[in-house]
């Protein structure tokens, strides 16, 4: 099967030549190279060829788009979700903006604990299903791929309910989608008096048929002031390890915390969240192979202050931009909205906000090889936007979609 996409208004994010840039860094960032007036052949599920309309060479398609007056991107790659969860959390949105905080929500058994609750009271087949409605959701807003994580089960088969419920997405979606077990999202009720029994449950009894059962590309851990100390934090991820999971970690969400220096330590694949952040944490991530992922969603949703992106791109990081989709801290997992906040409030360019969440979204998944850019032989999971006249007027737009047509793994869905 050969689809063409003719006349393309602008071709953004695109690659030629052999070597994959596997993420971009700091300045490069401000840079999005593009094609104008193009055309784009898929064949099957990846990208054929692409070049200028007036270099087009002669070749057969069964279908043809004619994009006039549109462009097309890389589907956005999300990089940190919890997509999966039972029930809204509305009511304590309410007592927020009646003056309680996200901790003290915590502190009295909402929160997450709250979200555990209501997961272990539903089946996997409502769960699938209502995590079905989101993801659909969320593609047609420019996702082609996403990070999933557990977490709201804090018990065996909670956290394997959650877990069988990503693998079926995993299945039956077209967009890719990776697994990251998150047990030690909060410590349950039955364990506040005893936190090591926690840890050796996860530890010694969850992570192996976890790994088993090959339910999770990912560990993730709360690091943070209230949750799980650096000291639990370096034992689960030593422990993940063993099992074949690298870390993602949660880091300086509330605090400065140490998170980010002990996720660099363990090798994480990128630290999260990051509203926390200096000098001594920039100083960390610099030089190491860890990315930086920011959830200013989160930050928006409670309130808080912002991720100084700035001041890490400025730095020479290769920052990342993820949703956090969740019932709590960011019930959105639309990036449109995302790129919004990111370029008035972080102050990122439209540019830089689009790298973050295309091919360092795509790296912060281990996925750079296969999404995240235009180039021959990735997957062909592609936005193409509505008539707009610039890159810049995605984020500009706010509140509004920007996709016409998503195509994932070459086929419109
Ligand atoms: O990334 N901070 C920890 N976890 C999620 C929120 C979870 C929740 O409130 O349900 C986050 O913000
Ligand atoms: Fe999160």
């Amino acid at each position: 099967m050969r689809l063409l996409l003719n006349n393309i208004s602008g071709l953004f994010q695109t690659e030629d030549g052999t070597a994959t840039r596997a993420r971009v860094y700091g300045q490069d960032m401000a840079n999005i190279p593009s094609i104008t007036n193009a055309w784009l052949l898929i064949e099957d599920h990846r990208i054929h060829s692409f070049g200028k309309m007036e270099d087009q060479p002669q070749s057969h398609a069964d279908e043809v788009i004619d994009c006039t007056g549109q462009s097309v991107l890389p589907a956005w790659c999300d990089s940190h979700t919890h997509l999966v969860f039972a029930a809204p959390r509305d009511g304590e949105f309410v007592d927020r903006i009646k003056g309680l905080s996200y901790e003290e929500i915590a502190r009295r058994g909402g929160g997450i604990l709250n979200s555990a609750r209501k997961l272990n009271e539903t089946s996997e087949e409502v769960l699938y299903e209502q995590a079905l409605h989101r993801l659909n959701a969320v593609i047609a807003t420019g996702t082609g791929a996403i990070e999933i994580k557990s977490g709201y089960g804090l018990n065996l088969e909670g956290e394997l309910k959650m877990l069988r419920v990503i693998r079926k997405l995993k299945e039956n979606s077209p967009a890719t989608i990776k697994s990251t077990f998150l047990a030690a999202h909060a410590y349950p009720i039955e364990y506040q008096n005893n936190r090591p029994a926690y840890l050796e449950l996860i530890i010694n009894k969850i992570l192996p048929i976890v790994s088993g059962e090959g339910l999770a590309d990912y560990m993730d851990v709360f690091c943070e002031k209230g949750f799980f100390d650096i000291d639990a934090t370096a034992q689960l991820l030593e422990a993940g390890w063993k099992y074949g999971l690298k870390p993602k970690i949660h880091a300086n969400q509330l605090h400065y915390s140490g998170g980010v220096q002990i996720g660099v330590r363990h090798n994480a694949i990128s630290v999260d969240h990051l509203e926390c952040v200096g000098d001594e944490e920039i100083e960390a991530l610099k030089g190491s192979n860890t990315i930086p992922t920011l959830l200013p969603g989160a930050a928006f949703f409670l309130g808080m202050h912002y991720q100084p992106a700035r001041k890490m791109i400025d730095a020479g990081l290769p920052v990342c931009l993820a949703t956090d989709y969740n019932p709590g801290s960011c019930p959105s997992g639309n990036i449109p909205l995302l790129l919004s906040i990111a370029c008035t409030q972080l102050k990122m360019t439209p540019e830089e906000a689009v790298n973050a969440v295309t091919i360092n979204g795509a790296a912060a998944m281990e996925l750079q090889n296969d999404l995240g850019t235009i180039k021959t032989e990735k997957k062909a999971n592609l936005i193409i936007t509505q008539k707009i006249p610039s890159l810049a007027y995605i984020p500009y737009d706010y509140g509004n979609n920007p996709v016409q047509k998503m195509i994932l793994e070459g086929k419109i869905v």
